[in-house]
C-alpha cells in the first residue's frame, strides 16, 4: 500500500525529511536555549538576591530581565514561575524584555506557576498577579499613570510625580491575559478571567469566569466552569 507520501516527487519528499544539516541546527539551537535559559535564571536570581526581593524554587527565565527596584519597592516571584524574555523564547512576536520596575514602595507579586512574556510590570502601589496566571507576549501592567492628568503639574518633574493616582491591580489565580493587552490602574480581574488579545482594560472589577475584550474592554460574556478534572 502506497500513502500520500510515497507519491510525492522525490524533490519533495527530501524536503520533508529531516536530514542532517538541519538536525545540527536544531541541536544547536536547542543547547542556546538551554544556555540561554540557565544564564538568564542564574542572573535575574543573582539580581533578585541583590535587591533583597524574593523568589521561590523552580524559577525559569529565558532572556534579559530587566528589574528596577527603588527605596522600599519590592519583588516577590513564587514557586516554578517562567519568565520569557528575548524573541525566540516565545514565537508570538514578542518584541522586548520582560521589565519589573517599582518605583518607591511599589510591589511587584507574581504567584506560583504563572508565566509572562515581555511583560512590561511598573507599579508605584501594587500589582498582585495570582496563581497559574497566563500573561500574553507584550502585555503591560501599570498601576499609574507615569504623568499627571494637570497640564501645569506635568510641566514640573517633581509636581508631575505627586499629582498621580495609583491604585493597586489585583489579578486573579487561572487568569488569561491576551498578548498585547494594557491592564491599568485599579483593576481587579477575578479568578479564572480571560482578556481577549489587544484589550485595553480600565474596568474596575471584572467578575470571576468573565470573557472580556475590547478597547475599552467590555465584558464579553461569562465562560462556563471547567468540566475537566483538575491535577493539582
Ligand atoms: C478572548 C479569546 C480567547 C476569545 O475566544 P473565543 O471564545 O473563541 O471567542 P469568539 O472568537 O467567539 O469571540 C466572542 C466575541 O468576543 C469578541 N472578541 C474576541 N476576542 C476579542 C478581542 N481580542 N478583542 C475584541 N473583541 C474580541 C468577538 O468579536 C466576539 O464578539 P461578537 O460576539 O460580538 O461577535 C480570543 O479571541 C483571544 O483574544 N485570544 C487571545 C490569544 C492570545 O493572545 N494568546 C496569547 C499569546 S501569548
Amino acid at each position: 500500500m502506497t500513502s500520500d507520501f510515497d507519491s510525492l516527487p522525490q524533490s519533495t519528499r527530501r524536503s520533508q525529511q529531516i536530514d542532517f544539516p538541519v538536525a545540527v541546527i536544531i541541536l544547536f539551537d536547542r543547547a542556546l536555549w538551554w544556555l540561554s535559559t540557565l544564564l538568564s535564571t542564574v542572573r535575574l536570581k543573582l539580581v533578585l538576591r541583590w535587591l533583597g526581593c524574593e523568589y521561590g524554587h523552580g524559577l525559569a527565565v529565558d532572556g534579559k530581565v530587566v528589574v528596577r527596584v527603588r527605596r522600599r519597592g519590592s519583588i516577590t516571584i513564587g514557586n516554578n514561575v517562567t519568565i520569557r524574555s528575548r524573541f525566540l523564547s516565545n514565537l508570538v512576536g514578542m518584541t522586548g524584555s520582560t521589565v519589573l520596575h517599582c518605583i518607591r514602595d511599589g510591589r511587584i507579586r507574581i504567584g506560583d506557576n504563572s508565566g509572562c512574556s515581555s511583560t512590561v510590570f511598573s507599579s508605584r502601589n501594587s500589582i498582585v498577579v495570582g496563581k497559574n496566571v497566563n500573561i500574553g507576549g507584550n502585555v503591560r501592567i501599570y498601576d499609574h499613570d507615569f504623568h499627571a492628568l494637570d497640564y501645569l503639574a506635568r510641566r514640573d518633574p517633581q509636581q508631575d510625580f505627586d499629582h498621580q493616582k495609583s491604585p493597586p491591580i489585583t489579578i486573579g489565580d487561572d487568569v488569561f491575559i491576551g498578548a498585547n493587552s494594557i491592564i491599568l490602574k485599579g483593576v481587579t480581574i477575578g479568578c479564572r478571567s480571560v482578556i481577549g488579545a489587544g484589550s485595553v482594560v480600565t474596568l474596575k472589577d471584572i467578575p470571576p469566569d468573565s470573557l472580556v475584550a475590547g478597547n475599552p474592554a467590555r465584558i464579553v460574556r461569562s465562560i462556563k466552569p471547567s468540566n475537566l478534572q483538575s491535577e493539582k
